[in-house]
């Protein structure tokens, strides 16, 4: 049997998901083929008629229709209920099936390097789309208080509003002081990315068994990562999510529980 699955955005040409996923269709000997299909919004719903009659068991969604997917779906998750977007949409037999991986994606790129993180209260940098799934992931993961810290306080304080839970929001000067209660410090800006603003953050008050982690990965250490790991704090790059997240679709669709390794992380950083 031939499966076919695919990653829907707009642009999509800069995807690596169709590097992970047909290297895990390879590694488990399969017949199937993972592609990238350009989809504005408007040719989403045209889009979500074709596939499953052309035979694909589903697709990934990102940037700009992780909401409009949510929207297309017959069936949604909890998951992706909490976070208000989807990126990954089985077909069934009973219509489109809406998950978001990205709450998995996050959690075990942290436990694979960290297998005794156990978050109790976490600062998060921050309130965007992957804001919105990290912060139900950490209270998934056991969380009982997130300080969360974004530019513009109004987008934090819609996020605590819809995701609810033990959230405070803090005024974005206040970002050096809050990490004096924190054991976790996520980065879930685009600060520090190649190309972008640095991210401007005095690590001082930090406690020292803190996990540090940037969901950035271009470069793979950013400058919080550096100065988190020279000062001792363990450490945790962005990559780790992005390959995180593919591995309930593949299982899903393919049947196949993959792995995350370094073979794989070396193709991906390479590509
Ligand atoms: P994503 O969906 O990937 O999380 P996004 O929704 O564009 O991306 O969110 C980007 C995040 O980076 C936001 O929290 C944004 O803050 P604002 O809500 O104030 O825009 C943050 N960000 C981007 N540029 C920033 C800057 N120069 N200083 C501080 N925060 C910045």
């Amino acid at each position: 049997m031939v499966r076919l699955a695919a990653v829907l955005g707009c642009p999509i040409s800069h995807s690596l998901s169709p590097r992970i996923h047909n290297h895990w269709i390879s590694v488990h000997g399969m017949t199937g083929f993972y592609s990238a299909i350009d989809t504005p919004p408007a040719q989403l719903g045209t889009t979500l008629e074709a596939l499953p009659r052309l035979g694909f068991v589903g697709v990934n969604v990102t940037l700009p229709l992780k909401q409009l997917a949510l929207a297309r779906a017959d069936v949604v998750t909890e998951n992706a209920r909490r976070i208000g977007a989807s990126n990954m949409l089985t077909f069934t037999g009973n219509g489109i099936e809406a998950d978001n991986t990205d709450t998995y994606g996050f959690t075990w790129n942290i436990r694979q390097m960290i297998p005794s993180w156990r978050p109790s209260t976490a600062a998060v940098l921050g309130a965007g789309g992957a804001a919105r799934a990290i912060v139900v992931a950490l209270q998934d993961a056991g969380a009982r208080q997130i300080l969360l810290c974004n530019r513009t306080q109004e987008t934090a304080q819609q996020l605590a509003c819809d995701i609810g839970g033990a959230i405070t929001v803090v005024p974005w000067q206040e970002r050096h002081d809050m990490l004096a209660a924190c054991d976790t410090l996520i980065n879930t800006t685009s600060l520090g990315m190649m190309g972008k603003e640095p991210l401007s953050l005095r690590l001082d008050a930090l406690p020292g068994t803190a996990v540090v982690n940037d969901i950035v990965y271009v470069p793979l250490e950013t400058e919080l990562l550096r100065g988190a790991r020279l000062r001792g704090n363990p450490v945790v790059d962005g990559l780790g999510m992005l390959l995180h997240q593919a591995v309930p679709a593949f299982d899903r669709w393919f049947c196949q529980r993959p792995q995350v390794d370094e073979t794989l992380r070396n193709l991906v950083m390479n590509a």
